[in-house]
């Protein structure tokens, strides 16, 4: 559907961009800043989104046809240390007498993007729901056992936003359990440290958005159609994680503007002379084999795990999930159940570079496929309790979920909770 609106672009009538394009434009755009909610001062044209209304479809990445491209025997073959418990398959079950591992009262680390109740969500469901695989049981998280295992140990996040979420998670889980005066934590533009000294362990953050270089690393880039890739460079990010016990990576949601990917060979010195544009799964796939390649050529396995975190689904679109008069994911409450939902947030193609990419690799890579089960979970986004300048939305905002609801980010506690518990259950 973009393709066939980057078509129109090239034959505009009138001498005008037709208003389609200047719609798929502004909306990129929009989608861009969302992510970037983060990085406060970077938003100063986030008035942008005032512009316009933007149909859901330029919102949310790129449809396509219904995903599984890596077939179920692949998958089988895969080497998981978990015997016989595949977690994709499952369902999601209510449970109030189930308490979340902490709050954003006993945790002082979740960021006010992720801070929902504070932010005035009024509901709180969404805390309440249990991962259940079909065929096995998903370990509870026991914060005493995850210290011990990561005694004189680096965990180490890396990638993008929704990664800060699981790395926040993380912290917050483990942190009620380590005395105050053996914990401290450091936060940094790139990297962010957390210790619990007494176990000699630190949980950190490193941020890199596509894991290869862009020039929208540290200082981000609003607007996505000025951000250009160095496909085939990442040692300027990969010097910081040399030495790691445990590695987890994520990359996906900045690859879905809807636009083609800019990608240069050779430094930003030479931009000048051009960059090439391509499909986002082309790119995406030249970018992880050259973070498989750095992987394979540098860590040791006898001395580091690797984990990859597939796609976190988004949920711009609710006539995906049926509702057609909803806005975005803006008041859901619940959980959609129904088996093996998938909507037009994941997409499958970028899913399949990963399998095929991970497969072939000499260092294990054990793939924490979070993405099934957080399709489910309409419910657990953000939305409009979030915060946009440095400040939480006010009612007018509020009151605006179209422009303003943010379906990509996650509440704290939540989902990103069950995706640790997934990683726990590796350690
Ligand atoms: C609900 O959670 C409680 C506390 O963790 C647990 O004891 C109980 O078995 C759970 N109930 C179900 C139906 O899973
Ligand atoms: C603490 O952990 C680091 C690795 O993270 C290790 O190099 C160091 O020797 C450990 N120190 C102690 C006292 O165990
Ligand atoms: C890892 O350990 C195995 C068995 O001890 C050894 O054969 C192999 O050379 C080691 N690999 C590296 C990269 O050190
Ligand atoms: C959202 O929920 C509120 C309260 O239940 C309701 O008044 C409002 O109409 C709902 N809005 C949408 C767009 O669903
Ligand atoms: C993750 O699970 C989905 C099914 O939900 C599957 O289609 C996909 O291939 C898996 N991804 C990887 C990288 O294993």
């Amino acid at each position: 559907m973009l393709a066939s609106q980057s078509h129109l672009a090239m034959k505009p009538s009138k001498g005008k961009l037709p208003f389609s394009v200047m719609v798929v434009i502004v909306c990129a755009l929009a989608f861009a800043l969302i992510l970037y909610a983060e990085d406060v001062k970077s938003l100063a044209r986030s008035s942008m989104l005032k512009l316009k209304s933007c149909p859901a479809q330029y919102l949310a990445p790129a449809h396509t046809a219904k995903t599984p491209t890596v077939d179920e025997e692949e998958i089988d073959e895969r080497d998981y240390d978990l015997e016989e418990c595949d977690m994709v398959k499952g369902r999601w079950v209510f449970n109030r007498s189930r308490k979340p591992l902490y709050t954003e009262e006993s945790c002082p680390y979740i960021d006010r993007q992720v801070s929902c109740h504070t932010n005035g969500r009024p509901d709180d469901d969404y805390r309440y729901w249990e991962w259940q695989p079909d065929n096995c049981v998903l370990p509870r998280f026991d914060a005493a056992v995850a210290l011990e295992r990561l005694k004189g140990k680096r965990l180490m996040f890396v990638g993008d936003s929704l990664q800060r979420g699981q790395w926040m998670s993380m912290v917050c889980s483990l942190y009620s359990h380590i005395p105050p005066d053996q914990k401290s934590m450091k936060r940094g533009h790139s990297l962010s440290i957390f210790q619990a000294k007494e176990y000699n362990a630190t949980i950190e953050f490193y941020w890199a958005p596509f894991l290869v270089e862009s020039n929208s690393d540290i200082k981000v880039i609003g607007d996505p159609k000025k951000r250009i890739l160095r496909l085939d460079s990442i040692s300027k990010h990969a010097q910081h994680w040399i030495g790691v016990d445990i590695l987890v990576f994520n990359t996906y949601v900045w690859w879905m503007s809807g636009l083609k990917i800019k990608s240069l060979w050779g430094s930003f010195a030479n931009a000048e002379e051009g960059y090439e544009e391509l499909d986002a799964p082309i790119a995406y796939r030249i970018g992880l084999r050259t973070w498989a390649n750095w992987v394979d050529s540098t860590v040791n396995p006898n001395k580091t795990r690797v984990f990859f975190t597939t796609m976190s689904p988004t949920h711009m679109r609710s006539s995906d999930w049926g509702n057609d008069k909803g806005i975005r994911c803006y008041n859901e409450t619940r959980p959609v159940l129904k088996r093996g939902y998938w909507g037009s947030g994941s997409d499958g193609r970028l899913m399949s570079v990963v399998g095929s990419i991970v497969k072939r690799m000499k260092v294990p890579v054990s793939v924490i496929n979070i993405t099934q089960l957080s399709e489910h979970r309409i419910d657990g986004h953000t939305s409009v309790y979030t915060e946009t300048h440095g400040k939480v939305l006010n009612d007018e905002q509020k009151a605006d979920p179209l422009h303003n609801a943010d379906c990509i980010h996650w509440c704290l506690p939540g989902v990103p909770d069950t995706w640790n518990q997934i990683l726990y259950s590796y350690l």
